[in-house]
């Protein structure tokens, strides 16, 4: 009798646990228990963040197993920039993660990610994101349907252009350079004498191909994984802007999954998170190298030329405090430069 009872117990243990809270038995996952979610982006594969959106796809299948799978597209394969936003709040996919300029139309305050010369180092972007002011940004995101999960880096922004070395203010006059449609963008190359054209991502190489733009800004894995270097002989290391992305997901579909696979896709994006923290610049510096070898003449600015350029975008803050006003934007310069 007590050796029947002792024959039992395996079976009783994995009755136990099959009832117990939180626990998922994967093999019982049916079609319609499963949800399928999905993360589009416009860059590369081997873009920084096509790498940790795949992370995160990966972290969130190991802790949820098949109750969720993230399917992650790069290039724009299913919706292209500017598209995705309004695919993500009709909850045709349920992940992008873009540039705080594309936030602008929600929510203006976003604009100030764009102030050149305002971050030394991605950690200056994250400290003024987790900020109060970050968060009443993030919370107005909220009220428009959108939840924002975590920020993450790609790199310094470099201009590239078709003409000459970009080194004083000079030398951009006249030129036109794609920007994203955002107004501190526009001050920024008005400043220069320049002209700024807005367009998406995806039309940069046939917009210089066919003479429309002379230059262009981004980081040098875009810049190199959009062949930009094809076209654009004349590359500038002047880290004048950083380009984070912020992920976000619908608010309706997040508030529908339970609290446990929130808590996993949360944990799944810290980890894809730390990931791209530690990996996203020898990615781009992999593709500086890259861009070099392609025979791109390439000109660091020196401190010095920088400063010159800084005194130039005067006018671009002046524009914010009018927009904005000056306690916001002291606001924000004491947030990402604290003083001793
Ligand atoms: C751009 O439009 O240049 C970037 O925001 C693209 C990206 O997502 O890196």
């Amino acid at each position: 009798m007590m050796k029947r009872h002792f024959a039992l117990l395996p079976l009783l243990a994995v009755l136990l646990a099959a009832c117990a809270p939180g626990t998922v038995d994967h093999e019982q996952i049916s079609a319609a228990q499963r949800t399928v979610a999905r993360f589009n982006h416009v860059t590369a594969e081997n873009s920084p963040k096509h790498l940790a959106a795949v992370r995160f796809a990966d972290a969130a299948a190991k802790r949820l197993g098949e109750r969720v799978e993230i399917q992650v597209y790069a290039n724009s394969q299913l919706y292209k920039d500017g598209e995705d936003m309004i695919a993500l709040q009709k909850g045709a996919i349920q992940f992008i993660a873009v540039a705080p300029s594309k936030l602008t139309e929600f929510d203006s305050e976003w604009q100030v990610f764009d102030l050149p010369y305002l971050f030394s180092s991605f950690a200056d972007v994250e400290r003024l994101y987790n900020s109060p002011i970050g968060l009443r940004m993030r919370e107005n995101l909220e009220a428009k349907g959108l939840v924002a999960l975590a920020i993450w880096p790609n790199g310094f922004m470099q201009f590239t252009n078709n003409r000459h070395p970009l080194v004083a203010p000079g030398d951009f006059s006249g030129l036109a350079f794609r920007i994203q449609a955002e107004q501190v963008l526009q001050d920024q190359y008005r400043a220069l004498g320049a002209r700024a054209v807005v367009n998406s991502f995806h039309t940069v190489y046939a917009d210089i191909e066919k003479g429309q733009l002379d230059g262009q800004e981004n980081t040098f894995n875009n810049i190199y994984t959009r062949n930009l270097q094809r076209l654009q002989p004349f590359l500038t290391i002047s880290n004048h802007g950083y380009l984070a992305y912020v992920v976000l997901t619908q608010a309706r579909w997040w508030q529908s999954q339970n609290p446990e696979v929130r808590q996993a896709l949360l944990e799944s994006i810290q980890e894809a998170t730390l990931w791209i923290r530690e990996n996203a610049d020898a990615i781009n510096q992999a593709a500086l190298a890259k861009i070099i070898a392609s025979g791109v003449q390439v000109r660091t600015l020196s401190s010095d030329e920088r400063k010159v350029l800084q005194t130039a975008f005067v006018p671009v803050y002046r524009n914010v405090e009018k927009r904005l006003g000056p306690d916001f934007l002291a606001q924000v310069l004491s947030t990402v430069r604290p003083g001793p």
